[in-house]
C-alpha cells in the first residue's frame, strides 16, 4: 500500500485561548501537491507552524503523521531532518546572521553539511536560478528586503535543503509576475514521486503554473470542502459564499 507524506488526524488547536482547529484531519498522499485555502484569520498559517513544530502552537489532542512516523512530539529540527520544510507567510529577520551562515547552519543540522567551496558554488547557482544578487549571501536574513525578495529567499533555502516535503505559505503574495512564474519553475524543478507539499494561496495564479492535485478549504476549524482545482476558479468568482450554496444542495 502505497503511504501517505503527511496524515494530519483530529487535530485540535488553541491559539492565545481561541479555538483554531477543531478536530482538523487531512491527508496528502506521497507524491502529490495538495492546495490550502480559506478566509483570512481561519488558520491556515497556524496549522502550517503546527506542522513544521513551531512551540507556539501546541496542539491539545491529534496526531501528525509523517511517512508512517508519528511526528507530534518531535522538535522542528528533528521535523526538518526527516524533510518538513515550511515557507514562512513572514519570514523572520535575523539581524546577526547572513543568508550563507543561515542557510549552511541549517544545512549542518539536516546533515547535508557540504565543504565550504562547493557549499558557495551551489548556493551561487541556486540564487542565480532565483534572479537573486550573489553578494545578497552576505546580507542578514531577511533585514531590509522587499515582500519578494524575503519569499525568493524561502525558495532559496528550499533549494538548498532538498526537502522531500513543502509548505509554502503565501509564497506568491509579493511577488511580481516574472517572479511568480520563476518561484513556480523552481518549485516544480523539485516535483517527483516521492516530493510532496501544501500550496497555502488565495489565487489562481500560482496554480495556473503549480498544478496541484486536490484542494482543502478550511473554514472555521475543519476543511470544509474538498476536491478538485477547479474550484479556485470558480472562488475566484464568486467567492467563499459558493460553498454556502454547494452546502445547501
Ligand atoms: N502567535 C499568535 N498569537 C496570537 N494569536 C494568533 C497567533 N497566531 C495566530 N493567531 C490567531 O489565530 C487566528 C488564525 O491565524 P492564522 O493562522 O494566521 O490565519 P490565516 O493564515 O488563515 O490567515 C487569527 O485570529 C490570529 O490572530
Ligand atoms: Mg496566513
Amino acid at each position: 500500500m502505497e503511504m501517505s507524506a503527511l496524515e494530519v488526524r483530529n487535530l485540535t488547536l488553541s491559539v492565545d485561548g481561541k479555538l483554531i482547529l477543531n478536530d482538523f484531519s487531512l491527508t496528502i498522499p506521497t507524491g502529490e501537491i495538495h492546495v490550502l485555502m480559506g478566509k483570512n484569520g481561519m488558520g491556515k498559517s497556524s496549522l502550517a507552524k503546527t506542522i513544521a513544530g513551531h512551540p507556539d502552537y501546541a496542539i491539545s489532542q491529534g496526531k501528525i503523521i509523517f511517512h508512517g512516523e508519528d511526528i507530534t512530539q518531535l522538535s522542528p529540527e528533528e521535523r526538518a531532518q526527516r524533510g518538513i520544510f515550511l515557507a514562512f507567510q513572514h519570514p523572520v529577520e535575523i539581524p546577526g546572521v547572513s543568508i550563507a551562515n543561515f542557510i549552511r547552519s541549517a544545512m549542518n543540522a539536516q546533515n547535508k553539511k557540504m565543504e565550504t567551496v562547493a557549499f558557495y558554488k551551489l548556493l551561487h547557482e541556486n540564487m542565480d536560478r532565483l534572479e537573486l544578487s550573489r553578494n545578497f549571501s552576505a546580507r542578514p536574513l531577511n533585514v531590509g528586503f522587499s515582500g519578494g525578495e524575503k519569499k525568493r529567499c524561502e525558495v532559496l533555502q528550499m533549494l538548498m535543503l532538498q526537502p522531500s516535503f513543502v509548505i509554502l505559505d503565501e509564497i506568491d503574495s509579493g511577488l511580481d509576475i516574472d517572479a511568480l512564474k520563476l518561484v513556480a519553475k523552481n518549485v516544480n524543478s523539485l516535483r517527483s514521486g516521492t516530493f510532496s507539499g501544501l500550496i497555502i494561496t488565495h489565487y489562481q495564479r500560482l496554480l495556473d503554473h503549480i498544478i496541484p492535485d486536490q484542494v482543502h478549504i478550511l473554514e472555521d476549524g475543519k476543511i470544509i470542502h474538498y476536491g478538485k482545482p477547479e474550484i479556485v476558479r470558480e472562488l475566484e468568482e464568486k467567492g467563499y459564499a459558493l460553498l454556502d450554496q454547494e452546502e445547501a444542495l
